[in-house]
């Protein structure tokens, strides 16, 4: 939600913070904001806005020559966006400053103890609390002071700790928030993902939760908290800083758009050896499949798009009933899951508050739970009994992408898998889908060509301020994605409708020049698509029509529609993972000719660690 940086080194910590910041920038943008030791006190910089606001504010942190600070970039929870309200924050005495992500829940029960207790707050934040607290339990020891305030403390955070009496020391602490430190020669680092960390070291230490972490210079140090000292092994991270910077595009949307077939390729290829699918050892036989009398795909926002495509391909494959939901409704709707339900969550930040806390459910109630997630090492990995991961790489653009891709492919690959030892798919089919998963990243590079036809189209329709997705079960589960990736990044109000259920009331919002998309590659339904496309297109409506190429049906109806995109057809399972390729540039492409702010849209971040 917000992201949070720390360094403590021989050089100079500012630039090394801004340099962070700008790198979490993804995680939260509405104020941004420092604190960096001078003259035994703690110095704090902040401001609302972008973070180039406090680089002009604090010329890049020329001047400012302390070799240790916290820095944080917010996207706002408590409090509206504005200087006060901008992190860090310090304690009334001035001894303590706090950077945050995350959120205390408790913090209104503490805020009034605190208030009791004389102390005063200057701003409406949640974070607030916990730099006051510290005060408040200060007994002279740094670890002991924190101990005590988080033992206070309920909810998630990750927090960046300095102390005005110890000047060169950050301190950190996680609880359900990502954090981790970076060691190095030159100092040493904390923060809440790796782009931050990876132009100083790939050398990464990951923390858990209620772990305090003490770095000087020249060490690194992590206690429980009882304070007992605890061994980290060193992690080397070994993608490219590259893999976290825009490469040449204007926008890392694009960049990672344009990346899918890579990404495909290397969540695909190291999972199918000697003509069967591998995954990563969760291996489960027929018996245990057996067992499973449902199957829940639990997930928020694409992630949860990727579950309703889960949905049609699982239960085509092996017949086990799917149940696609909303991770905070599956939450608070006392599901009934039990010993003999597997739960597949996904997750591409494998942060997010409610999906972390579906699954926690889940596995109370006794279901097998089995995660896909992309961030190593993230809340949901660590809770999951199973998990496997889309090796998507960093996805830094607001809106997913090639996470979504990756997380259709391990869908794909699970169902298949699951079908084989299910004996639900006889041998020849398998051989048939693997061939066809094998060759999705060959068929996303062909689809990504589409790109100059949809920039051009995108000119067309940039000015628009309704659009409609329909299309009818797979296409279906595609248009709920194309319609969000439409909305949340060009701003225009747009919705997915099953193309069949349009008559049951939404038709009445079609008129002269409504723009409708419609998603036809599902062979076998071509006909009833096209048919509620002739009724859209009788009533006004201004048609752009996705189809598989080399179709005679679709080629005989061109004349039915106003603009047409063909894509190379696969097994038509599989078609999602291309068909969505000309959606994700319709989306990219409007939202340029609008001249929108496509990697960091007004009011989101990339992670959502709060309800
Ligand atoms: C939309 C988007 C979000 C995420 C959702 C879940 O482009 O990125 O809808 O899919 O917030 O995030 P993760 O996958 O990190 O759990």
């Amino acid at each position: 939600m917000c992201g949070i940086v720390g360094f403590t080194g021989l050089k100079p910590a500012a630039p090394v913070l801004l340099q962070g910041l700008e790198r979490l920038e993804y995680r939260g943008y509405d104020s941004a904001g420092i604190a960096v030791f001078k003259n035994h006190k703690i110095s704090v910089k902040k401001s609302e806005g972008r973070l180039k606001t406090l680089c002009d504010l604090i010329d890049n942190g020329n001047g400012m020559d302390s070799t240790a600070g916290i820095g944080h970039t917010r996207w706002a929870t408590h409090g509206k966006p504005s200087d006060v309200n901008a992190h860090p924050h310090k304690s009334q005495n001035g001894k303590f400053a706090v950077v945050h992500n995350g959120i205390i829940e408790n913090y209104a029960a503490l805020k009034n103890m605190l208030i009791e207790h004389g102390y005063t707050f200057v701003s409406e934040t949640d974070t607030e609390v916990v730099a006051h607290l510290l005060q408040f339990n200060d007994d002279g020891d740094m670890l002991s002071t924190i101990s005590k305030t988080i033992r206070q403390l309920e909810g998630s955070y990750a927090l960046g700790i300095l102390n005005a009496e110890l000047p060169g020391d950050v301190y950190a602490v996680r609880c359900a928030s990502p954090l981790l430190v970076g060691v190095a020669d030159e100092g040493n680092m904390i923060a809440s993902d790796i782009p931050a960390i990876l132009p100083l070291t790939r050398k990464i230490l990951y923390l858990n939760d209620n772990e305090i972490v003490r770095l000087t210079a020249k060490k690194v140090e992590i206690f429980d908290l009882d304070l007992n000292p605890l061994f980290r092994e060193i992690t080397t991270i070994t993608w490219d800083i590259s893999a976290a910077e825009k490469g040449g595009y204007e926008h890392f949307m694009i960049k990672e758009i344009m990346e899918q077939p890579k990404a495909l390729s290397d969540t695909i290829a190291p999972r199918i050896k000697d003509g069967d699918i591998q995954l990563d050892g969760v291996s489960f036989d027929k018996e245990t499949l057996q067992k499973f009398k449902r199957i829940h795909i639990v997930a928020c926002g694409s992630a949860y798009h990727v579950g309703v495509v889960g949905k049609y391909v699982i239960e085509e494959l092996t017949r086990i009933p799917v149940i696609a939901e909303i991770a905070s409704e599956f939450r608070y709707n006392n599901p009934i899951v039990d010993e003999q339900t597997l739960v597949i969550i996904i997750s591409q930040s494998g942060e997010t508050a409610d999906t972390l806390a579906a699954l926690k459910e889940a596995r109370k109630r006794g279901a097998t739970t089995l995660s896909i997630v992309n961030v190593v090492g993230s809340s949901i990995a660590n809770a999951s009994e199973h998990v496997l991961y889309t090796w998507a790489g960093p996805e830094i653009s607001v809106a997913t992408t090639k996470a979504y891709s990756t997380q259709l492919a391990m869908i794909y690959l699970i169902g298949l898998k699951f079908a084989k030892e299910l004996g639900t798919i006889d041998s020849a089919a398998f051989s048939e889908m693997l061939d066809a998963i094998k060759a999705l990243p060959e068929k996303a590079q062909t689809a990504l060509q589409t790109a100059p036809e949809i920039e051009t189209l995108a000119q067309r329709y940039a000015y628009l301020e309704h659009a409609y997705f329909i299309g009818r079960n797979l296409d279906y589960a595609v248009a709920l994605e194309a319609s969000l990736k439409l909305k949340e990044v060009s701003y225009i109000h747009s919705e997915a409708y099953a193309a069949g259920e349009l008559k049951h009331g939404t038709i009445s919002l079609i008129e002269d020049g409504t723009f409708v998309v419609a998603l036809s590659c599902c062979k076998q339904l071509q006909m009833k698509t096209m048919s509620n496309i002739v009724e859209v297109k009788s009533r006004g409506a201004e048609v752009l029509l996705i189809a598989c190429e080399n179709e005679p049906f679709i080629e005989n109806h061109l004349k039915d529609v106003d603009h047409a995109i063909t894509v190379p057809s696969t097994h038509p399972l599989f078609m999602p993972s291309i068909e969505v390729i000309p959606m994700q540039l319709l989306g990219y492409y409007i939202a340029k000719a609008r001249n929108c702010d496509i990697d960091k849209p007004k009011n989101l971040a990339k992670s959502v660690t709060v309800e």
